[in-house]
C-alpha cells in the first residue's frame, strides 16, 4: 500500500499538525493549462483511466475557458484552456506549452495559512475569497511558487469533498476501466541552476516544509548529465516535493533541457501511487500510454542489488520497472516519455512496499534512458 494515500491521523501526527503553522491535510487537486483541454482530457481518460466528474466553460456561464475536473482514487486534476488569445493561461500556453499551472493544498483555515505564509514572505497570487454554493462554502486564497506555478489553499468546511465552485457535474461519454492508481506520491521541480537552495528555502521558511533528502551530483551523474536534488517534506509527511536543480555534465543535461522548453521552472514529474505496478503498467501501456525504456543490463546486476521481492524480475524487465531498496524496504516504478511534444512533463508510476525514498538507486538508470531519447532529438 502507498504510503501517501491517506488514513486517519495518528495523536502524534494531530499534535505535529496543531503546532504546524501551514498544516495541509492533503493535495486538493493539480490545475494544468493546456492548448487543447478537450483532447487532453481524452487522453488521461484512456491512458490512464481519469474520469471525468466536473464542467466548467461558456454553458455554465464563463466566457473565457472551459475546464475540466478529472478524478481516480484520491487524485483530482484539472484541465484548463483559453477560449481566446489574450490573458494570463493563454500566455502562460504559449511560453510554457502545456504544464502544471497550481497544485493545491487543502488545509483547515486558508486565511491562517495565507498569513502565515505571506507574513514569512510569500508572494501573494489571491487575497482569500469565500464563496458558497448548493455544495456548500469554500475558501481560496493563492500563493507564487516557482516559475509561474502557484499553490492554491483551499478551504473546504463543508463543501463537497471532490468538487470545486463553478463547475456543473459531467459525466465520460465511453467506458472508463480504472488503472489502479490511487494518490499522487509526489510532485517534483526544476528549477534553474544556483536556484534550489531558495526554493529549499521557501518551502523550509514560508510553508513550514522539512528537507527530508539530499543528493549531490556525485551521486547522480551520467557520461552527460548530473543533478542535484533535494527533498521538501510537509509537517504530516503526506506531501512531498523533490527540488531539482541541473549540474554540470559534458553535454547539456535533462534539467536543462527541461528548463530551455518549458521556458523558465516548473513541475518535470508528478509520481502516481498505484498497489499493483505490474497491472498498472501493463494496463497503461496496451492504453497506449508509452513509458521509457531500460536496457536489459539494468537487470542484469538487480537481483542482487535488491534481494528478494514479492514480484518477478523476469516481469520487472518485459516491464522495464524499475527497483530501488533503503533502509525500510523496497519500491518499484517507472516514467512514462513526456506527454507533450515539448520534452517537459512526465509521469511516474510507483508502487513503495516501506522504502520512503525516491529511487536514487535508479536516477543513473533513468538518465541513461533519458539520454538515449535526448540524442535522438539532436539534444545532446
Ligand atoms: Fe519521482
Amino acid at each position: 500500500m502507498a504510503m501517501t494515500i491517506p488514513r486517519p491521523l495518528s495523536r502524534k501526527e494531530r499534535r505535529a499538525e496543531q503546532e504546524d503553522f501551514f498544516p495541509i491535510q492533503r493535495l486538493d487537486y493539480v490545475e494544468f493549462y493546456v492548448g487543447n483541454a478537450r483532447q487532453a482530457v481524452h487522453y488521461y481518460q484512456s491512458g490512464f483511466g481519469f474520469n471525468l466528474i466536473g464542467y466548467l466553460g461558456p454553458e455554465t456561464g464563463v466566457r473565457d475557458r472551459s475546464s475540466y475536473l478529472l478524478e481516480q482514487g484520491q487524485i483530482r486534476f484539472i484541465f484548463t484552456t483559453p477560449l481566446f488569445p489574450e490573458g494570463p493561461i493563454a500566455e502562460h500556453i504559449h511560453k510554457h506549452g502545456d504544464g502544471v499551472r497550481d497544485i493545491a493544498f487543502q488545509v483547515p483555515d486558508a486565511a491562517s495559512a495565507y498569513a502565515a505564509a505571506t507574513e514569512r514572505g510569500a508572494a501573494s497570487e489571491a487575497e482569500p475569497t469565500t464563496v458558497r454554493d448548493n455544495n456548500g462554502s469554500f475558501t481560496r486564497a493563492a500563493i507564487r511558487a516557482y516559475g509561474d506555478t502557484i499553490h492554491s489553499i483551499i478551504q473546504r468546511n463543508d463543501y463537497h469533498p471532490h468538487f470545486l465552485p463553478g463547475f456543473r457535474p459531467a459525466h465520460d461519454t465511453f467506458e472508463i476501466k480504472p488503472t489502479g492508481i490511487k494518490a499522487v506520491d509526489h510532485m517534483v521541480a526544476n528549477v534553474e541552476l544556483g536556484k534550489m537552495d531558495d526554493w529549499v528555502n521557501f518551502y523550509a521558511n514560508m510553508l513550514g516544509f522539512q528537507n527530508t533528502l539530499h543528493f549531490d551530483d556525485k551521486t547522480i551523474n551520467t557520461e552527460y548529465s548530473a543533478l542535484m536534488s533535494k527533498v521538501m517534506e510537509n509537517g504530516n509527511g503526506r506531501v512531498k516535493f523533490p527540488i531539482n536543480e541541473p549540474a554540470a555534465g559534458r553535454k547539456k543535461s535533462q534539467i536543462q533541457e527541461y528548463l530551455d522548453y518549458y521556458i523558465g521552472p516548473g513541475v518535470q514529474h508528478i509520481a502516481l501511487a498505484t498497489a499493483d505496478i505490474v497491472a498498472t503498467v501493463r494496463d497503461m501501456t496496451s492504453r497506449g500510454v508509452e513509458f521509457m525504456p531500460t536496457p536489459h543490463s539494468y537487470y542484469e546486476a538487480l537481483p542482487e542489488r535488491i534481494g528478494e521481492i514479492k514480484e518477478s524480475y523476469n516481469t520487472l524487465e518485459e516491464l522495464s520497472i524499475l527497483a530501488d531498496r533503503d533502509d525500510e524496504g523496497y519500491l518499484l516504478q517507472i516514467f512514462t516519455r513526456p506527454v507533450e511534444d515539448r520534452p517537459t512533463v512526465f509521469y511516474e508510476i510507483i508502487e513503495r512496499h516501506g522504502a520512503r525514498g525516491f529511487g536514487a538507486g535508479n536516477f543513473k538508470a533513468l538518465f541513461e534512458a533519458i539520454e538515449r531519447e535526448q540524442e535522438a532529438r539532436g539534444n545532446l
